[in-house]
């Protein structure tokens, strides 16, 4: 079925497997996001690591293309662990980065970039910009997605600093999974 209207949880807009877009939702990549990112990126370029945000909004449209390939490349199942299907992607509230380091291409979307300097860098400083790691390793039966050392979700300072000293996923921190 698909959804009519976007979920907050708490103030906190939510997409995962569980709580879809609908596919008219499409509000661009978030302007706070952006500038929280371009702080931090400058702060990563003083602490040695130039990164990049090489993946923000997606549309539902684009999403449902992104995912229609990797079910072509590597089945359904297989695809369904590391991308969401059109509608059910955090891409889509244009408060998703994923985040990589410029020179080090190779390592975009790869588990390796988090073993990294810049990865490591990233973990533990996002949350005082406002960005959390959404799919840390292990969690995948409550996120419904594998590790993915190189996607960021923008909550806020505040939100972000909380769920970060937690050590929850966004889903058990607001009690949705
Ligand atoms: N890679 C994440 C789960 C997405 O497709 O939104
Ligand atoms: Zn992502």
């Amino acid at each position: 079925p698909e959804a009519t209207e976007p979920t907050y949880v708490d103030g906190v807009l939510i997409a995962n497997k569980k709580y879809p877009l609908p596919k008219t939702f499409q509000p661009g990549e978030d302007v706070d996001a952006r500038a929280a990112f371009e702080l931090m990126a400058g702060d990563a370029r003083k602490a040695g690591f130039e990164i990049v945000a090489f993946s923000t909004y997606r549309s539902y449209e684009y999403q449902q293309t992104l995912y229609n390939n990797y079910v072509e490349r590597d089945g359904k199942e297989n695809a369904d662990r590391y991308s969401a299907r059109p509608g059910y992607s955090e891409h889509q509230t244009g408060l998703a980065f994923d985040i990589g380091e410029v020179g080090r291409e190779d390592l975009w979307l790869t588990s390796e970039f988090g073993e990294t300097e810049a990865g490591k860098w990233l973990v533990n400083n996002a949350h005082k910009y406002g960005f959390i790691l959404r799919y840390p390793q292990g969690k995948e039966k409550i996120t419904g997605y594998m590790y993915e050392s190189w996607h960021f979700r923008y909550l806020g300072i505040q939100l972000a600093t909380d769920v970060k000293k937690s050590s929850l996923t966004l889903e058990e921190y607001l009690g949705i999974q």
